[in-house]
């Protein structure tokens, strides 16, 4: 007798996360959530064009103030709108001047005879827009009359403390290279042994090449966290330091006193971290991601943000490079970022490049699984983790990252799988 799986069949496989196009089941996915388009302060008079999950648009703040997400080729006869003209009342095609509203209504077609209706059938692609702690988000998803609401993200609310957006970084590979990296603590011994964590002295060098600190991962509602601990300083104590993976692509790395900012590791252990650093990555398309960079800082120090950023460009790559070495991403060791993007920009999309996985890629295996669940809630029309149930508009959004001191308790965490 044939014996009936009870394993249901994924509809969804791990080569269809990179994709994110129109009508891919991820793409899908990600238009349930509002996404960072742009950084407020970088968008001036004029419209600006960005191209997110494959589709090529146009963002703008019309006469009055208000923004616009319009799809970039004007419906005549495809002119890009980023040269149009911000004027009465919205943007107007340099070629035949045809004017557009915020919500892509056509408002003129001065070619047209005066009693013409044409201008009625017309509508432009767009979408809506809001902007939150200088990060500009869009809704490019089902039911745009009636978004979900917009996360209220920790960083980006007025909580007291310093607040900065780090300017606009863009990378040329699949953006689940740079999200699903963050679940492979592992490589924070390896590679980044070069750079700031081989170099950071708390925790008994936490991050030690040769005595890796003991990892869980754990999934929460937002996502998955990772946790890595070593005893602590005194009995019953341990060392913590977490990162965050939120749906759909936030990673919030907790240690960057510690890591970057080369603060005094015995002053600040028992404080723990007081800096919320949340990087956002869209993807423009299969092959090409922005990533936004928001930080708040709680802590005692002033100018704490000037601080970080002479600390960081101290970490120049240390790597001595041959007179015949060509290679693309050479230097990079020394520097987290450029350790990164080398590594994760090199590996080919998921799904179509080779791997052999390991006891250490748990953590990947884990969040590849928490990711596919996501896909496949968004495509049965439900509410998929981290869009914000309507009831919970207001709700601040934390995630759990802690880093410094803590009584002993990882053994005790439970993973709920
Ligand atoms: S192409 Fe835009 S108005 Fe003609
Ligand atoms: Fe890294």
């Amino acid at each position: 007798m044939k014996s009936i799986s009870k394993k249901t069949k994924r509809r969804v496989t791990l080569g269809d996360i990179p994709r994110v196009g129109p009508g891919t089941p991820a793409g899908g996915w990600f238009r349930r959530y509002w996404l960072v388009v742009g950084v407020a302060r970088d968008l001036y008079d004029i419209p600006q064009a960005v191209k997110v999950l494959g589709e090529e648009l146009v963002l703008f703040r019309d006469p009055n103030g208000r923004l616009g997400l319009l799809g970039e080729h004007c419906p005549h006869r495809g002119t890009s709108l980023e040269y149009g003209d911000i004027e009465d009342g919205g943007l107007r095609c340099p070629y035949h001047g045809w004017l557009f509203d915020i919500h892509g209504r056509c408002l003129e077609m001065p070619a047209e005879p005066k009693d013409s209706k044409f201008c009625q059938k017309v509508k432009q692609l767009a979408y809506p827009v809001r902007e939150l702690g200088g990060l500009i988000f869009a809704y490019m998803g089902p039911d745009q009359a009636n978004p979900p609401p917009l996360p209220q993200y920790a960083p980006l609310l007025d909580r007291g403390g310093q607040r900065q957006i780090e300017p606009v970084r863009r990378a040329d590979y699949n953006w689940f290279n740079f999200f699903e990296n963050s679940a492979d603590p592992a490589h924070v011994c390896i590679l980044h042994r070069h750079a700031g964590y081989g170099q950071q002295s708390w925790g008994d060098h936490f991050f030690c090449y040769t005595d890796m600190p003991h990892v869980e991962f754990v999934e929460m509602n937002y996502g998955m966290k990772v946790v890595m601990t070593k005893p602590g300083p005194r009995p019953g104590t341990e060392f913590v330091d977490e990162m965050s993976l939120a749906l759909p692509s936030i990673v919030q790395v907790g240690d960057t006193e510690f890591v970057h900012a080369k603060m005094d590791a015995a002053a600040l252990i028992n404080a723990g971290s007081q800096c919320e650093h949340w990087m956002f990555v869209t993807p423009n398309d299969d092959d090409h991601f922005m990533l936004f960079t928001a930080d708040n800082y709680l802590g005692p120090v002033e100018n704490f943000f000037e601080k970080l950023k002479e600390m960081r460009a101290k970490e120049t790559p240390i790597q001595e490079v041959k007179p015949y070495d060509k290679r693309k991403f050479m230097p990079y060791k020394g520097n987290v970022r450029k350790e990164d993007i080398m590594t994760q920009g090199t590996q080919g999309r998921l799904g179509e490049r080779q791997e052999q996985l390991g006891v250490s890629d748990r953590g990947v295996i884990k969040f590849r699984k928490i990711v596919l669940n996501a896909i496949e809630i968004a495509l049965a029309g439900k509410r998929p983790k981290g869009v914000p149930a309507r009831a919970a508009a207001d709700a601040v959004l934390h995630l759990d990252t802690q880093v410094g001191v803590r009584a002993a308790q990882s053994s005790k965490v439970k993973i709920k799988n």
